[in-house]
């Protein structure tokens, strides 16, 4: 007799951008002439760097002749791009080994998958607010109890990230095992400090817990003193994965390309060192077949000094977003962090709305469609995120509705 896993039945249904869209398709039909302006979604929307696109021209050339043509490749990925990766660490002051590299077909399915080399018993922890695919698959896992009334899981150790602690999370106070840190954030914007991370290196080291490192974002922060990896803290690499992807960074969103590193020396309880790095090896074979060819070539290109040089020129057109979005909040005197170093923008709602009210009020006012922060966690209440990833042109629009229809 087959029986399902149950523990799907625990997720609560996505909730949070089926109802974004069926508000505003209400608010459509009861304003057919207004023009919606949306703010909400982090899907990038600017085409693909020059010298990027033409690598791939190129990868799919290849493919087109016998003398040129590959099929399946190494399942860790192009010995090339792996070696693109490690010279992008060396850059970033990080030594890393090409071994140490595996290649994917994007962040999220390393983030979700990672879990699965570590034992079913560890305890989880994770900010709040949270990019949720790291907590629904470690619900899937079997490592949660049942959903919460607020919208969490038994057994998840949830770390609050709030204005009291600038949006960086107190070390848990119960012992945690497999820690998921995210900087620059999504959904807050926040972007973690070295001192900040090596109180969690430090932690991690002393607990034998493991760091989940996701650096989605990592290409956008600008201060040279904001570390783009974690292993730019001493002793990282003794207890932190890091996974980092080109879907921000080189709009690769719907190309997919991204990377794990998993150090050899990165321990934890009762294992020696490389057996991380091993079962990682072990769990890609097994059930990953590669990225695809064409977007490894995009991949190589996007690491070269030309392709970071012109995806720089994409990122800097998204953080200019960002600071026409800055100088509207602050202009309507609405406290907000993030936009510096990071493209999402994370605001607090006035005279302590909830997230939702906030949403319905931006998208009745000024016809803006934001994402309210309540739907990222506990600690999202009363914050909504903005995105600079749209185009600049609707980007400039919505700012502009904001301050002349809002009223706060
Ligand atoms: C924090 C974070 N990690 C990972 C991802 C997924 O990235 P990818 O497109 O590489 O799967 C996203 C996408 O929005 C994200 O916000």
């Amino acid at each position: 007799m087959t029986t399902i896993n149950h523990a799907y039945d625990k997720l609560v249904s996505g909730y949070l951008f089926p109802e974004i869209n069926r508000r505003v398709k209400e608010f459509q039909k009861n304003n057919p002439s207004a023009e919606i302006l949306k703010l909400g979604i982090g899907n990038t929307t600017q085409p693909l760097a020059e010298f990027v696109v033409s690598a791939m021209k190129n990868g799919v050339n290849k493919l087109s002749d016998e003398k040129t043509y590959t099929g399946y490749g190494d399942e860790q990925g192009d010995t090339r791009l792996r070696q693109a990766i490690v010279e992008y660490y060396k850059n970033l002051g990080v030594e890393i080994q090409d071994d140490e590299v595996f290649v994917s077909d994007g962040a999220k399915c390393d983030v979700a998958n990672i879990q699965s080399i570590f034992s079913q018993d560890s305890k989880v922890a994770v900010q709040d607010p949270v990019y949720p695919v790291y907590v629904d698959t470690n619900v899937i896992a079997g490592r949660t109890g049942k959903a919460l009334e607020n919208g969490g899981f038994e057994g998840i150790i949830y770390m609050p990230c709030t204005e009291e602690n600038n949006f960086f999370p107190d070390l848990p106070k119960e012992k945690a095992d497999l820690i998921y840190l995210c900087s620059p954030n999504n959904p807050t914007g926040a972007t973690a400090t070295k001192d900040q991370l090596k109180k969690f290196v430090d932690y991690a080291r002393k607990n034998k817990s493991i760091i989940i490192f996701d650096a989605a974002y990592n290409e956008f922060i600008s201060d040279s003193d904001l570390p783009k990896s974690i292993y730019l803290i001493e002793g990282a690499k003794e207890c932190a994965i890091e996974i980092n992807s080109l879907s921000k960074s080189a709009g690769f969103t719907g190309v997919r390309l991204g990377w794990t590193i998993v150090p050899k020396s990165t321990v934890c309880e009762n294992i020696e060192e490389g057996k991380l790095n091993s079962m990682w090896n072990r769990r890609q074979t097994t059930m990953f077949n590669g990225a695809s060819n064409i977007a490894q070539e995009g991949g190589i290109a996007s690491l070269s000094p030309e392709g970071m040089r012109q995806n720089k020129e994409i990122i800097d057109y998204y953080m200019e977003n960002a600071r026409i979005l800055k100088q509207c909040l602050e202009e309507k005197k609405l406290s907000f962090v993030g936009g510096d170093n990071s493209p999402y923008l994370w605001v607090k709602t006035p005279n302590n709305m909830k997230s939702w009210d906030f949403f319905d009020k931006l998208l009745k006012e000024a016809h803006v469609v934001c994402t309210p922060g309540s739907g990222f966690g506990k600690s999202g209440e009363g914050f909504i995120r903005l995105s600079a990833f749209g185009n600049k042109a609707n980007l400039k629009k919505a700012a502009e509705s904001i301050k002349k229809n809002m009223k706060i």
